[in-house]
């Protein structure tokens, strides 16, 4: 089995991972010692039967969470701070921090900080990037973390003083990715993506969460949200597609929702 995947991947990464990683001690670790393992995923390629078995899980993993009973499917903490995420896709964004190496975040949709914190946490340990992270609702901002990466903007997403200042933050930054988070409904999500998709470079990433409600495959009751807006968006845009090697777990939030532009 090692074989096999190895074999697929190639050796380089694994071999260097061996013959350099047990000499450093913690106090040596640098950015510079980041690897180079750089595999080019393919979307998965599923038979029917194993399409409806995911669809399955990832509706009773959605459907299960119980804060009463705590139960907390999609509800997990990074340093102590709570966020909403299905922890498969905190490793996608990690593998395209590091891969990407992006000098600005946008994040819409704080909450209580902690997949900000996440986020610059990563970019810590690539040594570059930050966040700037934004909410309507600033009622969790006292127990938000703080940190030198992380900035925060109070605001509507859609706001013309929310989008001037993140344009002036923007402004000299080259890579920018962009994870929207916050008002699910899908005419706030597209008017989100038609504003957006200007920071976002060629091959960079803009990410709709959350595309799995609304039936696809969980919350049915939900009404038109973020996999509706996202449609309607790559209709008008030809510029962006979804870019489903960031599915390669099968289980995530975002189901055609890592959208990248070419
Ligand atoms: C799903 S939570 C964000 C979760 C967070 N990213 C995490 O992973 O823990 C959605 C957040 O979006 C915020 N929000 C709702 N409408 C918004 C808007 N128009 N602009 C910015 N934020 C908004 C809400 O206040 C809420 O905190």
């Amino acid at each position: 089995m090692f074989q096999r995947i190895f074999g697929l991947f190639g050796g380089k990464g694994a071999a260097e991972a061996g013959t350099s990683g047990g000499a450093r001690s913690a106090q040596t670790w640098t950015s510079a010692h980041q690897g180079t393992f750089r595999a080019s995923f393919a979307e998965p390629n599923l038979t029917e039967a194993e399409r409806q078995l995911v669809e399955s899980f990832s509706d009773l993993y959605y459907r299960k969470i119980d804060n009463f009973r705590g139960l907390h499917t999609i509800v997990l903490s990074w340093m102590g701070y709570e966020m909403f995420k299905c922890p498969l896709d905190l490793w996608v964004y990690q593998e395209i921090i590091v891969r990407e190496r992006p000098d600005l975040i946008i994040e819409v949709g704080t909450y209580k900080g902690g997949s900000a914190l996440y986020l610059a946490s990563v970019c810590d340990l690539a040594g570059h990037g930050e966040i700037i992270t934004i909410d309507i609702d600033p009622t969790h901002d006292p127990v938000r973390p703080r940190h030198p990466r992380i900035s925060y903007l109070t605001g509507s997403s859609t706001a013309d003083d929310v989008v001037a200042k993140v344009t002036e933050v923007a402004a000299d930054k080259q890579k920018i990715l962009v994870i929207l988070d916050g008002d699910h409904r899908c005419e706030h999500v597209l008017q989100e993506l038609r504003i957006y998709r200007r920071f976002v470079a060629p091959g960079g990433y803009m990410v709709v969460e959350d595309t799995n409600i609304n039936g696809h495959p969980t919350y049915p009751e939900f009404g038109p949200g973020p996999w509706e807006a996202v449609d309607l968006f790559l209709a008008e845009d030809n510029e962006f597609y979804a870019d489903r090697s960031c599915e390669r777990f099968l289980l995530t939030m975002n189901p055609r929702g890592f959208l990248r532009r070419r």
